[in-house]
């Protein structure tokens, strides 16, 4: 796995995707990281933040742990299943529980698979682990309900990318297997998750 391709990616509120520097593998590499550790780090690292809407601030810090997890967890990858025939996606919940702040899933997409338009209102995290996606980034300009596409990125495995909270994407499952991604979100604010009209480009809750 030393070999795939280790980008880094981060989305801000305005859609904007900038590469960010990514951890070196060799730095990483260890014998077992296991979920359950990477789950603690994730709290320990959240719990500088001063409230919910600055976690997005910690992003570095926690995409160098999904990078630390992806490289020392071959479990990580076994966490598949075949997509749905009607709806093209099978998510895996990794761990939750009542009240839990985060979500932890493995998502495999099928191919030719379009997303909605859509925004986490959380921060997110997303890792592939196999296959390759196009995402597309939109603007929603502050007092407006409109959106307008800003920027395209295609991923490929090992690629990181991350989010603020507002940003929005739309992503499409390209190549002829199925994608797997790896993905973590903090927790959704209440009205801040929003889908988007593809033919008025209006908002509504999500
Ligand atoms: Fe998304």
């Amino acid at each position: 796995m030393i070999d795939m391709l280790h980008q880094d990616w981060f989305v801000d509120a305005e859609g904007r995707c900038q590469p960010r520097p990514a951890s070196r593998p060799w730095d990483l590499l260890q014998d077992h990281y296991y979920l359950h550790q990477f789950l603690s780090d994730i709290l320990s690292i959240l719990a500088h933040a001063p409230n919910e809407f600055d976690q997005w601030d910690y992003l570095p810090q926690i995409r160098r742990k999904v990078r630390q997890l992806i490289l020392n967890s071959y479990w990580l990858k076994t966490q598949r299943a075949e997509p749905d025939p009607k709806s093209g996606v099978a998510v895996i919940t990794l761990y939750d529980e009542i009240g839990y702040p985060l979500t932890v899933q493995n998502v495999i997409t099928a191919p030719g698979l379009v997303t909605s338009i859509h925004n986490h209102g959380t921060w997110g995290v997303v890792a592939l682990l196999e296959g390759q996606e196009r995402h597309t980034f939109w603007q929603h300009p502050p007092g407006s309900d409109r959106i307008t596409p800003i920027d395209q990125r295609t991923l490929n495995a090992g690629e990181i990318i991350s989010f603020m909270p507002e940003a929005i994407h739309q992503v499409e499952t390209l190549g002829l297997t199925p994608t797997v991604t790896f993905q973590l979100y903090g927790d959704t604010q209440p009205k801040a998750r929003f889908q988007f009209d593809p033919e008025t480009f209006t908002a509504k809750p999500f």
